[in-house]
């Protein structure tokens, strides 16, 4: 399963990086905006982009067909590594179409029911982005979902991949894993409660203490 970060934020990346478990970034002109007192929108990309070796989700502005693919065209060529994020909807589908007989890898967002998913995979999305988060919020199980997104694909062995978005808590990181989703993309604060473990800081507090009556 890969890890990637739903951040914009570079310190996040960087510390992540650093932990050896990142594989990817996300973002959305939500968490872009969060950082734009540190940039201008391209700054930070670019930046992203840069110390990230792979997959980076950047999300277009625009919600029309010729405006989503020039947006797409145009942050295509920061990095090798730039994957297009397109909200679903008719324009939406389009444009997936056509970036992807382009060679312009795309990520799909904003899904939130199985029937959705197929259409993104059928216009040959790379990723598909369910956000199991925002339907738990209003009482539906999101990650029901994801179980049958998964199940429909291997079906049809379609090669969009699942990235699990909208977390928010590690419970819906193992629940995907044992779904057997492709991504999971989560805020940073949800990363470092993966780490952490009360259990883990008392060992390590009383194998310190113990250690002190050890003669060397
Ligand atoms: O990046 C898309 C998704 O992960 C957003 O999550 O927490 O705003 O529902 P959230």
């Amino acid at each position: 399963m890969k890890i990637f970060l739903d951040t914009a934020n570079i310190e996040e990346i960087k510390r992540a990086l650093d932990w050896g478990v990142l594989d990817g970034v996300t973002t959305n002109p939500t968490l872009v905006s969060k950082e734009s007192g540190k940039g201008k929108f391209d700054e930070i990309v670019d930046e992203i982009l840069k110390i990230v070796p792979g997959p980076v989700s950047i999300e277009v502005f625009s919600t029309d067909f010729n405006g989503m693919v020039s947006e797409a065209e145009r942050i295509a060529k920061k990095g090798s590594n730039a994957v297009i994020k397109i909200p679903m909807g008719f324009e939406g589908l389009k444009a997936v179409k056509y970036l992807s007989k382009e060679g312009i890898r795309t990520n799909m967002t904003l899904v939130f029911t199985t029937n959705q998913a197929i259409l993104a995979a059928k216009v040959g999305a790379d990723y598909v982005s369910p956000f199991v988060g925002r339907l738990d919020d209003i009482g539906e199980y999101g990650m029901g979902i994801v179980e049958n997104i998964k199940t429909v694909y291997t079906n049809y062995r379609f090669r969009t991949e699942i990235i699990v978005a909208s977390v928010r808590h590690p419970i819906h990181v193992y629940e995907a894993s044992l779904i057997g989703a492709d991504v999971v993309t989560m805020p940073f604060s949800v990363l470092e409660k993966m780490v952490m473990h009360p259990k883990t800081d008392e060992g390590i507090q009383r194998f310190l203490e113990d250690a002190k009556k050890i003669k060397f």
